[in-house]
């Protein structure tokens, strides 16, 4: 069974994985604070950049803003509750800076904190495992305003808020994740302006990345300071792997430049320096680095936390001196963002990672698909065999990289539930978990009840029926 065969509606019913995933492999799903929550303006929680850009005319899709979302912050007993009947071994959330640091930096805000005190508590009540993400892209507007993550200042705010969230919940969280994509952060918020604070200016780029890693680097022992013995620290960071139609000039050319953006955070993390050319490829001078930085960049971690959706591929057009993406791949299965379904690209990311970077885990952070969902109304079922299909195959294909050796500890879908997919507002669902936003009902979809009896096989092969 493969995701091609994509009119196969019985694919669910089969599961016919290796067993060759570790006995305390961590099975879980993951959501962000901001695509979630709600509760934007209650119980003090100070606006973010994503508040303020939602906001803006023409910004997002048709308006929409996670004012709302998924109204995760009142009803995260409920959610915690679907959790439990999924059999989620772990949840990864994180943490919106600005509900529990108003103004970014000094005055808490008491309700805030008690949020996610709330929260964690709820989910190791049921044995869900918390997996805890510091920057998930809210930055708090009061920072935004002073030149967010192009101002040094940020980072060392950061480290602060790192620590206040270590004291409150470091004695119940035990996995940490500094920040989630920093290339997202920095592409996308200041060079592109496609997600907020909606900069386009790639000049800003190289240090808005280096801002984002020093925070992480500056917050890694205040974390450890703060958490239980063994707490598992990490950062999470976007790979899309490139690969090549033809062996042309052009067209190795184009994926290594490509491979060299999978670097532009790893290689800095793991072994303290920007990769050769990469700020040549941007058209831009590389940031400014201070004595010291590249250390508290590549402080150890426990783990590297992997996002990955799909790869690219790449061929020669003309007379062979050029190169262009293959888009789309003929005969390739897309989901509802155009990114292409390629199961395989999972495999070879977390072998070349191993390779390249011997983390001492790899986790699988983000993982998922978004396809067009539809729901009858009033029924306890939502049919996406595709989504079901997807995470198989992407199962499967970690499977195999962990038979050949790639120390993956763990692996969580994108996403929970349906939620605010950031410019794309509510329009794309990539959700175990319809949400029927006019009412807020959760439906458990075919893929999350595949995904349940998936996990519930795991964990009897291991522990028995
Ligand atoms: C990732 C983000 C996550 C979600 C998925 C689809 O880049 O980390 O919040 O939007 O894409």
């Amino acid at each position: 069974m493969s995701i091609l065969d994509h009119t196969n509606t019985q694919v669910g019913k089969q599961i016919d994985l290796p067993v060759s995933f570790p006995k305390d492999f961590l099975w879980g799903a993951a959501t962000a604070s901001y695509q979630v929550e709600g509760a934007a303006n209650e119980d003090g929680r100070g606006p973010s950049i994503w508040d303020h850009f939602a906001a803006t005319p023409g910004k997002t899709y048709q308006g929409h803003t996670g004012e709302v979302a998924a109204d995760h912050y009142h009803r995260y007993l409920d959610d915690i509750a679907l959790m439990k009947a999924l059999g989620l071994g772990a949840y990864r959330f994180s943490i919106s800076w600005s509900r529990v640091l108003p103004q970014g930096t000094g005055a808490v805000n008491a309700a805030g904190l008690d949020f996610y005190d709330r929260l964690v508590d709820g989910l190791l009540a049921q044995g869900i495992i918390p997996m805890a993400t510091l920057y998930h892209w809210d930055l708090p507007l009061a920072l935004s305003e002073k030149g967010g993550w192009v101002n040094r200042e940020t980072a060392y705010a950061f480290a602060d808020y790192a620590e206040l969230m270590a004291r409150r919940l470091g004695d119940r969280v035990t996995w940490w994740q500094t920040h989630n994509e920093p290339w997202c952060i920095a592409f996308l918020g200041y060079g592109i302006g496609a997600h907020a604070p909606g900069l386009a200016d790639m000049s800003l780029v190289p240090t808005v990345g280096h801002h984002v890693l020093l925070a992480h680097g500056l917050a890694l022992p205040r974390l450890r300071a703060h958490t239980l013995p063994g707490t598992q620290l990490g950062i999470t960071l976007n790979f899309t792997p490139a690969y090549a139609a033809d062996d042309q000039l052009a067209t190795c050319a184009a994926v290594e430049r490509a491979t060299r953006g999978n670097r532009w955070f790893a290689d800095p993390l793991f072994k303290g320096s920007y990769p050769d050319g990469l700020f040549a490829d941007f058209g831009t001078a590389p940031p400014p680095i201070h004595d010291g930085d590249m250390e508290l960049i590549s402080g150890h971690i426990d783990f590297l936390g992997v996002n990955n959706y799909s790869r690219t591929l790449y061929q020669a057009v003309g007379d062979g001196n050029q190169s262009e993406r293959v888009d789309p791949v003929p005969g390739s299965l897309y989901t509802e963002m155009h990114w292409e379904v390629y199961p395989q690209g999972l495999k070879d990311l977390l072998l070349w990672l191993y390779e390249e970077y011997t983390p001492p885990a790899l986790i699988v952070t983000e993982n998922g698909a978004a396809f067009a969902d539809t729901w009858d109304g009033s029924s306890e079922r939502v049919h996406d065999p595709l989504r079901t299909a997807y995470l198989h195959d992407y199962i499967q294909a970690m499977g195999e990289a962990i038979a050949q050796g790639a120390p993956v500890k763990g692996y969580f879908v994108w996403s929970l539930m349906d939620n605010f997919e950031w410019a794309e507002g509510y329009s794309k669902r990539f959700g175990l978990i319809y949400i029927d936003y006019a009412s807020q009902r959760r439906i458990i979809k075919d893929s999350g009840r595949w995904y349940a009896d998936f996990m519930r096989r795991q964990h009897e092969l291991h522990n028995g029926a």
